[in-house]
């Protein structure tokens, strides 16, 4: 089982995201840490114990990282998005488990350090704490065996302005740090998540499963609402939950080698990914871009090891 850490914001995506990895037994959930992003660090943090806790494991350790951008404050949470407490208005059952003492940052490298086979580290928020790691603790995050990271767009613009997706946008600084350094970095972005729509007989599935299914149900109840009254979808987009999936079952995406940089200007470009897809890239700083998904397979994937968690 390969270790994991997740890296996260909770968030509604980011909730089914941390159950699909602890239904997923080529993996072994060892810690997550959090990054203020869709609204602020406690809630956040409050959220990743209910959501483990939920989960059956409230043992993982959860450790608070960063509660502000690295330069710029980030301009606007997601609250409209995710609900004011960032669960979708769900209240989940509090945690017996409070956060580790430890700063996020201090654990993810005590962690990197410490295990024997390398780590997969997916990072489903802002890339704050990822940035501190790499300035703080380079050796740690020389152990990384693979990033995965939600995040930006090569062709369909942003989600959240027109150039720049939302995890990008909230701390382009740290996201120009990762994704420039030489860590093994998949780049789960825009460009496979928004085709990948999670249906509302696929949430039916995981919800007629038993209890966690139908808290997780319940938490993206308001997604759905909104996805159906503003674009008349028939589902809803997950975007971190696609990223856990390579995480998990890497090659799940067809990704590409290419350079990126992000825009940390003061303009309307700020937050974009600059992917160039002019050619393969060779170079030791580039990312493996995800460039095409059978979104299909991956949103079974995600429906069926949901209901495994009643099981
Ligand atoms: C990303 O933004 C957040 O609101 C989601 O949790 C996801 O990580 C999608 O752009
Ligand atoms: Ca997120």
């Amino acid at each position: 089982r390969t270790p994991l850490v997740i890296d996260t914001d909770p968030g509604i995506d980011d909730a089914l995201a941390i159950l699909l990895a602890l239904a997923s037994p080529e993996v072994e959930l060892q810690l997550v840490t959090t990054v203020h992003g869709n609204v602020e660090l406690a809630q956040v943090t409050e959220n990743a114990l209910r959501v483990l806790h939920l989960g059956g494991r409230s043992d993982v350790p959860v450790a608070a990282g960063a509660r502000v951008s690295l330069v710029h404050p980030q301009p606007e949470r997601a609250g409209h998005v995710h609900g004011a407490a960032g669960l979708g208005g769900v209240q989940l059952p509090p945690s017996p488990a409070a956060a580790d003492p430890r700063p996020a940052v201090v654990a993810l490298a005590e962690l990197l350090t410490a295990s024997p086979t390398p780590v997969t580290v997916a990072a489903i928020g802002p890339l704050t704490n990822i940035a501190l790691l790499l300035a703080a603790h380079p050796e740690a995050a020389a152990r990384i065996g693979r990033l995965v990271v939600m995040g930006g767009s090569a062709g369909r613009g942003g989600n959240v302005t027109a150039a720049a997706e939302f995890n990008i946008w909230s701390d382009p600084e740290a996201a120009q740090v990762v994704l420039s350094s030489s860590v093994p970095t998949v780049l789960v972005g825009l460009d496979v998540t928004l085709p990948t729509v999670l249906t509302e007989e696929g949430i039916a599935r995981f919800a007629g499963a038993g209890p966690v299914g139908r808290s997780a149900a319940a938490i993206l109840q308001q997604y759905v609402d909104h996805s159906r009254d503003a674009y008349g979808a028939a589902g809803v987009v997950v975007h971190d939950a696609l990223a856990l999936t390579e995480a998990i079952a890497p090659g799940t995406l067809g990704t590409v080698r290419r350079d990126v940089v992000v825009d940390t200007t003061p303009g309307p470009g700020r937050g974009q990914t600059l992917v160039d897809r002019r050619a393969v890239s060779r170079s030791a700083s580039a990312v493996e871009v995800a460039e095409t998904v059978d979104s299909g397979a991956a949103v079974e994937f995600l429906v069926s090891r949901l209901a495994r968690l009643d099981a």
